[in-house]
């Protein structure tokens, strides 16, 4: 039996990632291959559990170091119990946001470094990367619109324009960084498209 793998899909709000998520599903499992779709903070029952208090409440309720140990534990639950599995029976993973959310999220300016949240992820799930990561890319208009239209705000949902241009940036500069694991793909063409182009990228392995 080999090992599945492990995909996931990065990028600020409103990029369209969920749904994208669901059409590679569909389209993976087309090939006869065990899927599991899942998503962070959250994908076993102690993450959801961790996501509930990281989602819920005032802007104030966690700071920046006690939000990432809240993510990273929920990370580890996630890994231990539904990816690391998974992967061993050879299904494939695909992850709405994984560790590179929080390097984004919590190591880009909320006093955290790089370093700070790649040690707690060392620490809470011995440092598992992705096989493959894609960073799906909007127009900073295009994603404020579906932001809009899709209407919700939680806790961690409701920050600036200005904020959400920074997290594309840090995004951008990581996939630079590491150009082996990352795929950029534009988001802006529909939804059929994209997920046209990353399953392109996944041919290899199919
Ligand atoms: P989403 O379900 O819309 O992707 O929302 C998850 C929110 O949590 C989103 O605002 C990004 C944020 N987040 C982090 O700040 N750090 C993380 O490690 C993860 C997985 C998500």
């Amino acid at each position: 039996m080999t090992r599945g793998r492990f995909v996931s899909l990065e990028g600020g709000e409103g990029v369209g990632k969920s749904t994208q998520l669901r059409a590679l599903a569909a389209a993976i499992a087309a090939h006869g291959i065990e899927v599991v779709a899942t998503r962070e903070p959250g994908g076993s029952a102690g993450a959801e559990a961790i996501r509930t208090l990281l989602m819920e409440g005032s802007d104030d309720r966690w700071n920046a170091r006690s939000e990432a140990l809240l993510f990273a534990a929920a990370r580890a639950d996630h890994v231990a119990r539904t990816i690391v599995p998974a992967l061993a029976r050879g299904a494939w993973v695909l992850c709405d946001r994984f560790v590179d959310s929080s390097r984004a999220y919590q190591g880009g300016g909320g006093g955290l470094t790089d370093a700070d949240v790649m040690a707690l992820h060392r620490v809470g799930s011995q440092g598992l990367l992705p096989d493959r990561t894609f960073l799906l890319t909007v127009s900073t208009a295009e994603a404020a619109r579906r932001v809009t239209e899709r209407g919700e705000t939680d806790r961690m949902g409701s920050k600036p324009a200005d904020y959400q241009e920074r997290l594309a940036t840090r995004f951008a500069e990581m996939a630079r960084a590491e150009p082996d694991r990352w795929r950029l793909v534009d988001a802006d063409l529909p939804a059929s498209d994209v997920t046209a182009a990353i399953m392109a990228e996944l041919a290899e392995w199919l």
